[in-house]
């Protein structure tokens, strides 16, 4: 069967008080309709068609795809106008899964059970019992517990209105059947709307038994309609990946203090302090431990490593038993192999730290190379930066770089060369030498420091 997926997008979301489109809000930093496309594409559908309107072409180009076609939706004249819209673009399509781009959480296992009704029914509902259905279209049915038909909120009767069952807004439907029902819609309905929910009442008509199936959990169908519940469900989800965390081995100093923005991995026994953010895909192996506010983007961390509170680390790779901050920035394109100390205020880029080798207090190290077992003292600087252009600072094994020394690039140190503290280094230094350049000390004698006038 050639299955379609249909994601409507075309809401406004007046009620995010936003320019941005609302399915381009961020859950867990990935849109709205990320999430969405993300799921749908975990089922492997033959082909996905969004359904966009409110924000132009905004949503179109922020989320392009090569397996993505998009249909554009004018005037927003209701739910089965969006469908309807589509229709012509899903020339091949055999089975319809409809989907929202703002109800980001569905799952995977809902959705392969919802289409999964598609063998004994042409239509599948997934619907769900709220305590407080407000809002929400009701599932009407009869006295053998058959679903009838959908009724919207605004066109329920009283009666209707006690209905707990909602329509989440998400089918599945067989699409032999999709095009003639979609072609009998009126928006003859107190929003003078064409509602898709409409289609339910004309296939019992036709003698269609319809399914429904509930989600696992309630926030799967949950809709995004302004900040607080996007914010609820930012919660849920990272509460969901805390404990995913935590069944694969890993501590977690608070689960309700961790965010995790990408796709974190963990080996055994890693301990993620509070407050630690997490964006892209992040490794950490077996023994990491990860200190208060620290922030990882797009790293992997070795064996048994330690980051200290308030270290940022980003497109970086560090080896095992390193020692890393606290206060340090690791920034993207370095490597810092295994047993390397990075200090306080320690700022690393676009460099390449071998084994064993320690900076430990506020330097700079830009578009560099150290050698193993490297000692760098405090204060150093690698003047990597001439106003225009940008130069190596190379530093061979065993090396020792006195405090206070400043590398002006192109330059190199040779191995086991040793900098005198407070250098100025401007040309090459030789292997396992002493170089240093500095200004020769005087004592001034008979020098006598100044005293204050006596007032008048
Ligand atoms: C719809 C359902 C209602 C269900 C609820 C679940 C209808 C008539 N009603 O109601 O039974 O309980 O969802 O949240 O289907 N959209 C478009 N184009 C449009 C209208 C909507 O793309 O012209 C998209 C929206 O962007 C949104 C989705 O369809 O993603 C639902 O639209 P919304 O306005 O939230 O539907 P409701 O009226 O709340
Ligand atoms: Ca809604």
């Amino acid at each position: 069967m050639h299955l379609g997926v249909l994601v409507l997008a075309a809401g406004e979301g007046t009620r995010m008080r936003s320019n941005l489109p609302k399915v381009l809000h961020r859950l867990a930093g990935k849109p709205l309709l990320g999430h969405v496309l993300d799921t749908a594409r975990s089922i492997n559908p033959d082909e996905i068609t969004i359904v966009y309107g409110h924000g132009g072409d905004q949503v179109p180009s922020s989320l392009a795809a090569a397996d993505l076609a998009w249909v554009e939706q004018r005037e927003r004249l209701g739910t089965g106008h969006a469908v309807m819209q589509a229709l012509p673009s899903l020339q091949k399509v055999e089975q319809v899964l409809i989907l929202y781009g703002d109800v980001p959480l569905i799952s995977h296992s809902t959705l392969s059970g919802l289409l999964s009704c598609l063998v004994k029914s042409d239509l599948a509902l997934l619907t769900v019992d709220l305590p407080d259905p407000t809002g929400y279209g009701r599932i009407v049915r009869d006295g053998k517990d058959r679903i009838t038909r959908i009724v919207e909120q605004k066109d329920a009767s009283l009666g209707e209105q006690e209905i707990t069952e909602i329509n989440t807004g998400i089918m599945a439907v067989n699409r032999s059947r999709l095009d003639g029902w979609l072609a009998r819609l009126d928006n003859d309905n107190a929003q003078k709307e064409y509602y898709l929910t409409d289609i339910i009442a004309m296939a019992v008509e036709d003698g269609i038994h319809i399914q429904a199936i509930h989600p696992d959990s309630e926030e799967e169908v949950m809709g995004v309609n302004d900040r607080k519940q996007l914010a609820y469900l930012e919660r849920f989800y990272q509460r969901q990946c805390a404990d995913v965390l935590m069944r694969n081995g890993a501590s977690l100093a608070d689960p309700a203090r961790i965010d995790v923005r990408g796709r974190l991995t963990t080996g055994k026994d890693v301990f993620l302090d509070c407050n630690v953010i997490v964006e892209g895909k992040v490794s950490l192996a077996d023994g990491v431990s990860i200190g208060p506010n620290v922030l990882l983007k797009n790293c992997s961390i070795g064996e048994g490593t330690e980051v200290f509170a308030n270290s940022v680390v980003e497109d970086a790779a560090i080896g095992r038993a390193c020692r890393i901050g606290p206060f340090a920035r690791v920034r993207p394109e370095s490597q810092i192999a295994d047993h390397v100390h990075l200090g306080n205020f320690v700022e690393i880029k676009k460099s390449q730290v071998a084994e064993g080798s320690k900076i430990n207090h506020l330097s700079y190290i830009g578009d560099s190379s150290i050698g193993k077992q490297v000692n760098i003292g405090a204060g150093t600087i690698t003047c990597n930066y001439d106003g225009a252009n940008k130069y190596r600072t190379i530093i061979g094994d065993r090396a020792f770089i006195g405090s206070d020394t400043q590398l002006v690039a192109p330059v190199s140190v040779g191995e086991g060369a040793t900098i005198g503290a407070g250098s100025t280094i401007t040309r090459d230094a030789p292997p396992e030498k002493l170089t240093l350049s500095r200004s020769k000390q005087v004592n001034i004698e008979g020098w006598q420091r100044p005293v204050k006038k006596p007032k008048q």
